[in-house]
């Protein structure tokens, strides 16, 4: 695909067509609009596509983590490990059930776990860790599984970047104990807000559909096995409401029509876009690299600033939004974060990798229906951005 370049590039955007209009007016007309047959067909769908047992919808990907560490029953006495460079709910969902957050140094070529630095990470404590496949690619299961299982540590996979991304042929989700995953616009398939919980273990599944609906033991809705009229359920459980409705459900399954095209499209665009920087010898940028057995989802592509620090990937940052092309720092080095500084006294070097993540980080725009004018332009401009900040850092 060539084309004249948009004019105003953001760094993502929803795909939309009819499916979605036709589902949403199906289930309004429906007048069912909580949790009913579309979340059904969606979780089925969702499960099915990344060969687990149990998929359960949820209001976010955040919702997702809370009730995976509520269901593995995570508390004060627990550690829970997980990566100093992720969104900041990768770590907040321990924090929610009382449990402390241990951070552990990521490996700058994955933007993922350093194996080594999680295993140093592991006290007696430790109950948990979070895995995240950040920015889509799987972290590295392998050593993960290895150290975990031995030690009889749960995992949970903050999978919120990762729908369709495979880890040595097998989707990701399934892989630890829980897995989590998001729904936001920025994410490669989107129900505006949204989440889903996936699980192979059927007692966990039990656990997280009670703890998502107030804490009954039966689903209200269409699925539920026909009771009593009088029948109110048990509730013996502190319960939350997390249920995603049925509307955004309906969204769900016509993104679930098209989620393999759209994979195909941003793997399409990362590729060229990694062969256009190295054709054009930007060296001053790495591109995103994936392992052997990993298949990124490309959720987001991020280049670090090989040369230069903060103050230079800034003016780089700069000059594309002076050109109207929109970006984003890579995420945050969570343990740099307010809370976590006040509440743990972290130094911002204790995380070095995480540190230099969080300063030089650039997402580029990519999606979807994306030209090869507007990836053009985008290169054409980082090229420039490049050398104005190279000549004014030199
Ligand atoms: C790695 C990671 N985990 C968790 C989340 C939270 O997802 P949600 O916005 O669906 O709560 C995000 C969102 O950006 C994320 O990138």
């Amino acid at each position: 695909m060539s084309g004249t370049p948009s004019k105003n590039l953001a760094i993502t955007f929803p795909q939309f067509d009819e499916r979605e209009l036709e589902n949403v007016k199906a289930c309004l007309e429906s007048k069912w609009v909580t949790q009913g047959p579309f979340s059904a067909e969606f979780e089925r769908r969702f499960a099915d596509r990344h060969e687990l047992n149990s998929a359960l919808t949820t209001t976010s990907c955040t919702a997702a983590l809370h009730l995976a560490c509520l269901a593995l029953e995570l508390g004060p006495d627990d550690e829970v490990i997980v990566p100093a460079f992720t969104w900041i709910t990768s770590a907040n969902c321990a924090e929610y059930v009382g449990a402390k957050v241990v951070f552990a140094d990521i490996d700058l070529e994955t933007f993922n776990f350093d194996p080594e630095a999680l295993k140093a990470a592991i006290t007696p404590r430790t109950r948990a860790i979070v895995a995240v496949h950040l920015f889509g690619l799987a972290a590295p299961m392998d050593e993960i599984l290895a150290i975990t299982a031995e030690r009889g540590i749960h995992v949970i996979e903050d999978a919120a970047c990762a729908v369709g991304s495979t880890y040595r042929g097998k989707p990701v989700g399934g892989l630890g104990d829980i897995g989590c995953f998001s729904f936001h616009p920025r994410k490669v398939i989107t129900t505006g807000e949204g989440g889903m919980v996936t699980t192979n273990d059927a007692e966990l599944a039990n656990r997280i559909g009670c703890l998502r609906n107030h804490g009954a033991s039966q689903p209200p809705g269409p699925q539920s096995a026909p009771g009593r009229p009088y029948s109110m359920g048990a509730f013996e459980t502190l319960g939350f409401n997390l249920r995603m409705s049925d509307i955004q459900a309906a969204v769900g399954v016509a993104q679930m029509d098209k989620l393999d095209g759209l994979l195909d499209q941003r793997r399409l665009r990362a590729e060229r876009y990694t062969q256009l920087l190295t054709a054009r010898e930007m060296n001053d940028l790495k591109p995103p690299t994936a392992p052997d057995g990993c298949g990124h989802s490309y959720q987001s592509y991020v280049v670090r600033l090989r040369v230069g620090g903060q103050l230079r990937r800034n003016q780089v940052m700069d000059c594309l939004a002076d050109e109207g092309i929109q970006t984003r720092p890579g995420t945050h080095a969570v343990h740099r974060l307010g809370y976590y500084v006040n509440k743990y006294d972290i130094r911002a070097e204790d995380f070095p990798n995480a540190k230099t993540a969080e300063e030089t980080t650039i997402t580029l725009p990519i999606f979807p229906g994306m030209t090869d004018a507007d990836q053009d332009r985008v290169v054409d401009s980082l090229r420039h951005a490049l050398h104005k900040s190279g000549q004014a850092a030199a």
